[in-house]
């Protein structure tokens, strides 16, 4: 059933939030459970659609998973032989299943992985991975919407150069390489804080692995790998997005298990336009000044710097803020989906290539609008806070990828945010 969120706007949400684990860390440690027989515990798991699906994908490769989201606890049992084929009804549901592209080959010397084709994000490519794979020793073809890698005699650890610091491709490299024949160089690796979660895990399971967070890894590959227990880091973009929604509505936040390390650039920037940002004993706290929040500039880079993902709140941000501002995309392609949206809620902002050049109106304007992912549907949610009257947030599904209850937590907070089944406009 398709739903919506009816936000009403007006509220400033003052309280504590819980942030919850890092969906994008978690769906890679799940894949990277694949790489040692016997049965890994992962804890601090969000209660996501992204993870059944992930589940359903290990199911699918022969792990006998036990997934309970109430307790955020994921089981895998991974047997002596796993399947090494990811079907594309599941990798086009989540386009994440490209990750377990380095588990497979590493572990069973093929994968045959659907290749995940196209979305609101823009055509994101796979060719940083296919070159690191093959760079390792396997040969990489597609045949029939498949991407298929096969290293029968195992890989051979090698240098490798990223052209541009892929968070997946250096995720596939990574675990590929751990059980790779000596020494695997990555240098310009991504340096996002799920690198080093993923690392973590690996070095937990017996892998050898150093640099993880700095532009240079370096793995020693072994023989085999042990499972073990690891719980997920919280989620950065999560934590992001509250601070925003305290900064954008004016509200008082304590953003309960954020890591204020996690998110310097945003919350420096935030800091600089007026907001009270401090550490507390449980996370930290974003507060906005009494004022009309101040319009700033922002351009997207691989971590450490402005998170693409935090891109549409930014910009929701700004829609409202006091003076002008540049958001300059410069990670993906095409990332500008919230702005049409926000158009329809009197925002006034101009695509222009990478950057959209945003001039703040005083109060945005209630309007039916529609998610096109998970990211600009929560934007959208923050968009409709600040919004006079009451906005309609229809494709609620997308939202809920990331954000678990997302509804609850706004009411928790004194936000009239509600779900409601979505009729379709020719049915009322
Ligand atoms: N790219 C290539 N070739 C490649 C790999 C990447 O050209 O082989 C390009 C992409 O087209 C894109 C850029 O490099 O323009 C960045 O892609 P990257 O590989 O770093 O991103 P990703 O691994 O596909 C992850 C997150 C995204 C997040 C980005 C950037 C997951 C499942 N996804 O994607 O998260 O935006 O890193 O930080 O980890 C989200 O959670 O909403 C989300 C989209």
């Amino acid at each position: 059933m398709r739903e919506r969120f009816r936000v009403r706007g007006g509220a400033r949400p003052v309280g504590a939030v819980t942030v919850v684990g890092a969906k994008n860390s978690a769906l890679k440690l799940m894949a990277a459970s694949v790489l040692a027989e016997g049965r890994t515990t992962l804890t601090n798991v969000p209660a996501i659609a992204d993870v059944t699906i992930m589940a359903e994908l290990l199911r699918s490769l022969d792990v006998d998973v036990d997934y309970d989201p109430a307790a955020g606890v994921v089981v895998l049992d991974v047997p002596e032989t796993v399947g090494h084929r990811a079907d594309y009804r599941l990798v086009r549901a989540l386009r994440a299943s490209i990750s377990v592209l380095g588990p497979l080959v590493a572990r069973t010397g093929q994968a045959d992985v659907a290749v995940p084709g196209g979305d609101a994000i823009g055509s994101r490519g796979l060719d940083l991975h296919t070159a690191g794979l093959e760079a390792l020793g396997a040969a990489v073809h597609v045949s029939h919407g498949y991407l298929i890698a096969e290293a029968p005699h195992g890989l051979t650890g090698t240098g490798i150069r990223l052209e541009f610091p892929s968070v997946g491709a250096t995720e596939n490299i990574l675990t590929a390489a751990v059980l790779a024949r000596g020494r695997t160089r990555i240098d310009n690796a991504a340096r996002e804080p799920e690198i080093v979660d993923l690392a973590d895990l690996l070095v937990a399971m017996g892998a050898r692995v150093s640099g993880a967070g700095s532009s240079h890894i370096v793995i020693d590959g072994v023989e085999a790998l042990q499972p073990t227990s690891h719980a997920v880091i919280p989620d950065r973009i999560a934590a992001g997005t509250w601070a925003f929604a305290a900064a954008t509505t004016r509200g008082d936040l304590e953003i309960v298990g954020g890591v204020l390390e996690h998110l310097r650039a945003p919350l420096g920037a935030l800091e600089r336009a007026g907001c009270t940002v401090e550490p507390t004993d449980r996370g930290f706290r974003v507060a906005a000044g009494p004022a009309r929040p101040v319009a700033f500039d922002v351009a997207t880079l691989p971590y450490p710097g402005f998170p693409t993902d935090l891109q549409p709140f930014a910009i929701t941000y700004n829609s409202v803020a006091a003076g002008s501002a540049m958001v300059t995309e410069n990670v993906f392609e095409a990332r500008f989906r919230t702005v049409q949206e926000l158009a329809r809620l009197g925002a006034d902002a101009q695509v222009d290539g990478h950057h959209v050049m945003v001039h703040g109106v005083r109060m945005l304007s209630g309007a039916p609008v529609e998610a096109s992912d998970i990211r600009s549907g929560a934007a959208l949610v923050i968009a409709g806070l600040v919004a006079e009257g009451e906005t309609l947030v229809s494709g609620v599904h997308h939202i809920d990828r990331g954000y678990p209850r997302f509804e609850e937590a706004w009411r928790a907070l004194g936000a009239e945010v509600s779900r409601e089944p979505d009729e379709e406009p020719w049915e009322g």
